[in-house]
């Protein structure tokens, strides 16, 4: 069976709130990202018409495929946020958070308090995808395993997903209140995989490209969502897609390559102004981590305070042929 969107297990960027904006996807996707997507969006921001809700699902432009995330308990709200964001910015797909494990998200009765209830996610579920289906743009779930070992529900929201006509259902092997302790489960993905007949994506815990691999191989998913891995170092999808594709992969993270890409994504989104100069800051920090001379950069960006000064901050680090520039660290979780 094709993966999502009639593709050959595409390597998806995983949603990641205050990363994943507009100038990081078109990075991702120069670097091998078959599919991007943006993070969480609120239906009740969207639907109450909050500007900074709209910002986050405005795509880059000429980006597609690309998905509009949106998190939300209320069934009505939500078919009215896809009915928006359907008519008014066009998606390529709708994605439902059912797995957010964050406190004021559960309270919300939105995210992984989904998971509690099989039969509330599948009114939510339908909704949703009965709004898309009038803009001819399907509608897929993203879950964790249950609220709890003790309550691993996927299985039943799984089925009820795919019942209410979710295009297909990603999992991370992980419970709400696991956080992101521990190590994805990947026999819950291979679970689900048997249990239905839409295509099933994997995530959690892809590092790499042998991580690809064997997810492949271990579950039989029919795609793969990337988060923290890409959101250290996007230029690992390029590597994943050489290991799918049975070729040479190149050589780990090029320090060059990385920090190129950063200073892409620096200059993009501080053109467009959309993203705040902290949360650029942080993800230049990231992109830094790990790598020879790591400290003394991090030092040099948590003193600048504008895009311009963050670019200068990084002169002359990661330049091909300075010392130690070669290999960083594996990206290591949050
Ligand atoms: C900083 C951060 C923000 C995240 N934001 C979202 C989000 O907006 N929507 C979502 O479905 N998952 C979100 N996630 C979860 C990731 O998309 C992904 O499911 C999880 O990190 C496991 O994948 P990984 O092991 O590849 O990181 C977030 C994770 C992190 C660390």
């Amino acid at each position: 069976m094709r993966g999502p969107l009639g593709r050959d297990h595409p390597l998806v960027l995983s949603p990641l709130v205050d990363v994943t904006d507009a100038a990081f996807r078109s990075v991702a996707s120069e670097w091998g990202a078959d599919v991007t997507c943006s993070e969480m969006v609120s239906a009740a921001g969207l639907v109450h018409g909050n500007a900074k809700s709209w910002r986050l699902v405005q795509p880059w432009p000429g980006e597609s495929p690309y998905g509009v995330q949106l998190m939300g308990g209320d069934a009505d709200e939500v078919a009215h946020a896809v009915e928006a964001v359907c008519a008014r910015v066009g998606p390529d797909f709708v994605d439902l958070n059912l797995g957010c494990p964050s406190p004021n998200i559960l309270r919300s009765c939105a995210g992984g308090f989904l998971l509690r209830d099989p039969a509330r996610a599948a009114r939510v579920v339908r909704a949703a995808v009965d709004a898309g289906a009038e803009h001819g743009t399907p509608v897929s779930v993203k879950m964790r395993v249950g609220p709890s070992w003790d309550r691993p529900t996927f299985l039943d929201v799984g089925r009820e997903a795919e019942a209410a006509g979710a295009a297909w259902c990603t999992l991370h092997g992980r419970t709400v209140d696991q956080g992101y302790r521990g190590e994805a489960d990947w026999s819950t993905i291979a679970a689900l995989v048997d249990a239905l007949s839409v295509p099933v994506v994997g995530n959690g815990d892809l590092r790499g490209p042998d991580d690809v691999l064997r997810m492949r191989d271990e579950t039989g998913c029919h795609g793969f969502f990337i988060a923290r891995a890409a959101m250290h170092d996007p230029t690992v999808f390029r590597r994943m897609r050489q290991a799918l594709d049975g070729a040479p992969v190149s050589a780990p993270p090029q320090l060059a390559a990385r920090v190129a890409a950063l200073r892409t994504y620096l200059e993009r989104a501080g053109a467009s102004d959309a993203v705040h100069p902290a949360v650029l800051k942080r993800q230049a920090t990231r992109f830094v981590s790990g790598a020879p001379g790591a400290k003394a950069v991090r030092q040099r960006l948590q003193s600048a305070g504008s895009v311009p000064e963050l670019l200068v901050a990084l002169e002359g680090f990661g330049a091909p042929d300075a010392p130690g520039s070669l290999e960083v660290a594996a990206a290591d979780d949050e």
